[in-house]
């Protein structure tokens, strides 16, 4: 089975042809990847512009889909079936990629899967290292979410909790554009941290006010998680962010570096911590951490070595495979065809899509 995997959530067009392997260990391989990425015409506005992302993701679809069936060098005819993200994400970006799926599906007569964005993100971690040990607890991180994941069978995904705010690349992109430091700025201020010191400017852990802890975590499932697990997976980097606004009005940046490395010790230390309690509490043989945050060095490095203190592997993706594309896409979409089948063709993006173990199919 070879599937082309299309991609538009945000502001990265992107598409990619996967295939079957037939060995269930190591279950997809990558033929193409392409990702036209839009951040030049958006840093000019400091952030991603939703009218101007869907008029480029028009633009752009279909080179970017000649692209990667020419990179796999297959002919469109070589395609089994077709895969795209439905949702979550900018409304008008996705209705490209779908529209465009659709399309071609149709014209084809080929079957269409509607991928949750995030679940392709879990499956970015099988496309690189193979199924994980199960069960599994997996954060996905990035510019619009920060939420973890129990995975007790590759492909049932169950949200435990997310932030109640701020997602944690949010907080990096907001602090680097108060430091001058461009957009988007989680790289810039992970390069600028490891020259600088992390306990030189105090910032608050993120923390809950007792009325937070009393508010009814939002859109999970009653009864699913016991209380005490879901609030170790919420996180609120809300606060942070204030304190860092704060810090900078009445003390200046003083040294970026320094001012870097001690933001990114709080935020790094708070989803490390998060991910491995939940983990431990709820008896997961393998952790994971997808999304463009966890390109993030010390991420990486921290969630090393917490995993070796553990006894629990970590698995993160290869950079490219960690921000948006459509190879994780693709192998989501290969996912959900083999459990529940192909999509009707009316489905429809959704901006705000709850994940279910079916991959998107909500409700
Ligand atoms: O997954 P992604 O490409 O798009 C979304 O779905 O949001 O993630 C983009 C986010 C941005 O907020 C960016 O600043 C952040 O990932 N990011 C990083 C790093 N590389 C990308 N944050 C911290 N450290 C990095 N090295
Ligand atoms: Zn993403």
């Amino acid at each position: 089975m070879r599937i082309l995997g299309i991609e538009t959530s945000c502001d990265e067009t992107a598409a990619a042809v996967v295939e079957t392997t037939g060995d269930s260990a190591r279950p997809w391989s990558v033929r193409s990847s392409v990702i036209a990425s839009q951040v030049d015409i958006h840093r000019e506005w400091g952030g991603v512009v939703p009218e101007i992302a869907s008029r480029q993701h028009v633009a752009d679809i279909c080179g970017v889909v000649e692209g990667a069936l020419a990179e796999a060098r297959v002919l469109v005819t070589d395609i089994d079936a077709v895969a795209v993200t439905r949702g979550p994400g900018l409304v008008g970006s996705l209705l490209v990629g779908v529209s465009f799926a659709k399309a071609l599906a149709s014209a084809g007569s080929l079957p269409v899967v509607a991928v949750h964005h995030l679940a392709g993100h879990i499956e970015s971690l099988v496309l690189e290292h193979g199924e994980l040990p199960m069960p599994a607890v997996v954060l996905v991180v990035s510019g619009g979410h920060t939420s973890l994941y129990f995975i007790r069978r590759p492909g049932e995904y169950r949200l435990v909790g997310q932030t109640r705010d701020d997602a944690a690349g949010e907080a990096y992109d907001k602090v680097a554009k108060l430091l001058g430091l461009g957009y988007p700025g989680g790289p810039a201020v992970d390069r600028l941290a490891a020259e600088g010191r992390d306990d030189a400017v105090a910032l608050p852990l993120p923390r809950f006010t007792h009325a937070d802890r009393n508010a009814a975590p939002s859109d999970l499932r009653a009864g699913e998680f016991a209380p005490g697990v879901r609030q170790m997976a919420e996180f609120s980097f809300s606060g942070l962010k204030s304190a860092a606004v704060r810090h900078l009005e009445k003390h200046g940046p003083g040294n970026v570096a320094d001012f870097c490395a001690s933001f990114q010790r709080v935020v790094v230390g708070t989803l490390v911590d998060r991910l491995f309690a939940v983990a431990i509490a709820l008896g997961a043989k393998s952790v994971g951490i997808a999304g463009g945050v966890s390109a993030n060095r010390r991420l990486r490095h921290d969630a090393g070595a917490r995993g070796e203190r553990e006894r629990l592997p970590v698995f993160v993706p290869p950079v490219l495979l960690s921000t948006d594309n459509a190879a994780m896409i693709a192998a989501a979409g290969l996912r959900r065809l083999a459990r529940h089948g192909a999509s009707a063709l009316d489905f429809n993006a959704e901006a705000a899509l709850p994940i279910t173990d079916s991959g998107g199919d909500l409700h």
